[in-house]
């Protein structure tokens, strides 16, 4: 069934499909927050006899596609998956050009972003990162602090056990020196103690490439998140990719685990 359906969006390609496809969202339904696994650049380059680099390269462009889209629509936030705490295992070519490209995306996009309004943030363990990436960043997220756009949040040395971990520490740490009881420890506290702390969990999580695993990523916010799968590889991830699969999330019924009163 799931095959039949992304069959049938694949053929709309052109920007008249686009345009049709965007009329028809419900823009009072819209997620606040959308989730992206990147998935697929090194396979994708592989697949035409390319060093993985180069699909690296090419998924910054879906990303700025994607951002532009989710800024006109007035999404909330935008989590991007860009590297996890399990990355690091790579080539150190690979890792080190990951990396860079993350400085390079950020000195030549701060000027758009930040005319588009948009704030960005990070999440993951950020001190762990080159010096070179952590300057880009600060300076990043200090420049844009102060927009209210949308919040384009790059998950970087991020894993989802290792931000679970570091807030059972802050908690433990707290209750250690009598600043909190154990009976005050509740979902609320623990959400609070994410790195995601004050953003909203996603109601979408897309993930091309045709792999179906979470790969450690927002284990804790993604509890009742709404998934969209894709073969598509992130490379070719374009903005009809998105519209495609925010309308499938409004096709969805979400019951949080209750009943819809009919
Ligand atoms: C997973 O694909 C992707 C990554 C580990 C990196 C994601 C990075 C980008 C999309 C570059 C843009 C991001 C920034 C912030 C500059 P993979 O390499 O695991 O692909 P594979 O599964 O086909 O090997």
């Amino acid at each position: 069934m799931f095959k039949k359906i992304t069959g049938l969006f694949n053929r709309y390609q052109s920007p008249e499909d686009e345009n049709r496809l965007l009329q028809s969202l419900d823009r009072t339904r819209l997620p606040h927050h959308i989730a992206i696994i990147m998935d697929g650049n090194g396979r994708w380059a592989q697949r035409r006899g390319m060093p993985r680099s180069l699909g690296h390269r090419a998924g910054v462009e879906s990303l700025r596609n994607i951002v532009q889209l989710c800024s006109e629509l007035g999404i909330q936030v935008l989590t991007c998956y860009a590297f996890s705490t399990e990355n690091w295992k790579r080539p150190v070519e690979e890792v080190n050009f990951l990396m860079n490209l993350l400085v390079e995306y950020l000195h030549k996009e701060l000027d758009e972003l930040h005319g588009k309004n948009v704030r960005i943030n990070a999440i993951g363990r950020l001190s762990e990162l080159p010096q070179g990436a952590r300057e880009a960043l600060e300076n990043a997220c200090r420049t844009t602090a102060g927009n209210s756009g949308l919040i384009l949040n790059l998950a970087l040395n991020y894993g989802g056990r290792k931000e679970i971990t570091d807030a059972v520490i802050k908690i433990a740490q707290q209750v250690k020196e009598n600043k909190i009881d154990v009976k005050d420890i509740d979902e609320k506290l623990i959400s609070e103690h994410l790195y995601t702390a004050g953003l909203p969990d996603p109601d979408l999580l897309v993930r091309p490439s045709g792999d179906y695993r979470i790969s450690n990523f927002l284990l804790w916010q993604l509890a009742y998140t709404e998934f969209w799968l894709s073969d598509v590889m992130w490379p070719d991830f374009r903005r009809i990719h998105l519209i495609q699969a925010i309308l499938a999330y409004q096709s969805r019924e979400r019951r949080f685990g209750g009943l819809i009163k009919k």
